[in-house]
């Protein structure tokens, strides 16, 4: 791979230990992939930040490091709400080890906003055609496919390598020639709201780590490609999806692509297998969760208006980023006067603060492709009005 002089020079350790640590794994990656160089990226997010998930090796490894970022990098999701990590029962001892942690990637520069949601925080915008080096699976999708930017599927170290180089290995989804649909998916009847997370769910399963091209009957949201994109990405190893007449880069006339060769047909039957799985658990729903990813505001609005005048009867818990609730102060109340909780900078998958519980309601195609293995617990489908109904005993 072909390195500047300033990049040979930060190799040999004339940086600093850090920095030559960081340019190696960099290295390392782009020779495995066949880069020719490194390139210059715009944002970093870097995962591996629960205690949960990383352990003390992950502690050890990340506090030996010194420096600071070169460019805007923040990070996914914690182990708990960092301000109010009481409020979900979390053990003094685990919310020690996680200040930790937070404190060493904050001693690197990285903004200690915790969200798998980075595209909705100011200094995080992301432009068609922006570089990055996101970590966190439906980030990346998002990224990739409904903003038309190139991340590859970083890993918590080599998106940490990115934000402290400011630069990743060019190869992979930052080509424009690994970016072609070779997948179609037709779903040919209207979907809406947790539809798509269901779908995404039986999509992936479907397609692995393709590209797949969707032929969709009705035109998503933002929000709604968002949990596309994040249980696609569980059920399956998608880093990037297009749709047919939506997504920006199949409605670029530059972007050329051939018809994919392999093909399947999604049915409303094989969705409607995923909402069903309520009803085989056995188990009852004990705490309901909503925002796997983290709620964007429109989706807080909409829960805000299905609590009005009513009180949660079993444990609700709505996951936001930090930045999000601040900017939503007066939905969150709304949402809090039924006694549901707003947690900021955790999720139920991340989190241990669930761990206890035996049968979790969820929105999410991606959260009830995760709960059961992450969390020890089953969890069945609905949409976020079934949510809403379950949460406060209205069914
Ligand atoms: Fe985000 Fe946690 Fe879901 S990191 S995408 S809320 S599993």
């Amino acid at each position: 791979m072909y390195l500047t002089k300033e990049e040979e020079r930060t190799l040999r350790g004339e940086d600093g230990e850090t920095l030559r640590k960081m340019i190696e794994i960099l290295v390392a990656l782009g020779d495995i992939y066949g880069a020719d160089a490194l390139l210059p990226i715009k944002s970093a997010q870097v995962s591996g930040v629960s205690y949960k998930t990383i352990g003390d090796a992950g502690i050890e490894w990340i506090s030996d490091l010194k420096g600071t970022v070169k460019v805007p990098s923040v990070l996914n999701p914690a182990g708990m709400d960092m301000n109010n990590w009481e409020r979900l029962g979390i053990d003094p001892k685990f919310a020690a080890k996680q200040i930790e942690i937070i404190q060493a990637f904050g001693s690197l520069g990285i903004d200690s906003k915790c969200t798998c949601t980075p595209y909705y925080l100011s200094g995080f915008d992301v432009q068609y055609k922006d570089h990055l080096s996101w970590g966190e699976s439906s980030a990346i999708s998002f990224s990739n496919s409904v903003l038309g930017a190139r991340t590859n599927r970083e890993g918590g170290p080599s998106a940490l390598a990115a934000a402290l180089i400011g630069k990743t290995p060019d190869y992979g989804y930052h080509k424009s020639e690994n970016r072609k649909p070779n997948y179609e998916i037709i779903a040919d009847f209207e979907t809406s709201g947790s539809d798509y997370g269901a779908l995404g769910y039986v999509a992936g399963k479907a397609v692995g780590s393709k590209i797949p091209l969707f032929k969709l009957k009705s035109v998503p949201t933002k929000d709604e490609m968002k949990m596309l994109g994040a249980a696609m990405a569980a059920s399956g190893a998608v880093a990037l999806y297009h749709i047919a007449g939506v997504t920006p880069e199949v409605t670029d006339k530059e972007f050329s692509y051939e018809k994919p060769s392999e093909s399947i047909v999604i049915e409303r039957k094989d969705i409607d297998a995923v909402y069903e799985s309520a009803n085989d658990s056995g188990t009852a729903n004990d705490i309901v969760t909503i925002g796997c990813p983290h709620c964007s505001k429109e989706e807080l609005e909409r829960l805000s208006s299905l609590l009005e005048g009513k009180t949660v009867v079993k444990e609700f818990w709505i996951f936001t980023s930090r930045e999000v609730a601040e900017q939503n102060k007066k939905t969150i109340d709304r949402i809090e006067n039924s006694g549901a909780k707003v947690v900021c900078d955790t999720c139920m998958v991340v989190s241990p603060a669930a761990n206890s519980y035996k049968c979790m309601m969820v929105n999410s195609g991606k959260a009830y492709a995760y709960v059961p293995s992450m969390c020890g617990l089953k969890a069945t489908y609905g949409t976020m009005e079934k949510c809403v109904k379950d949460a406060t005993g209205d069914i």
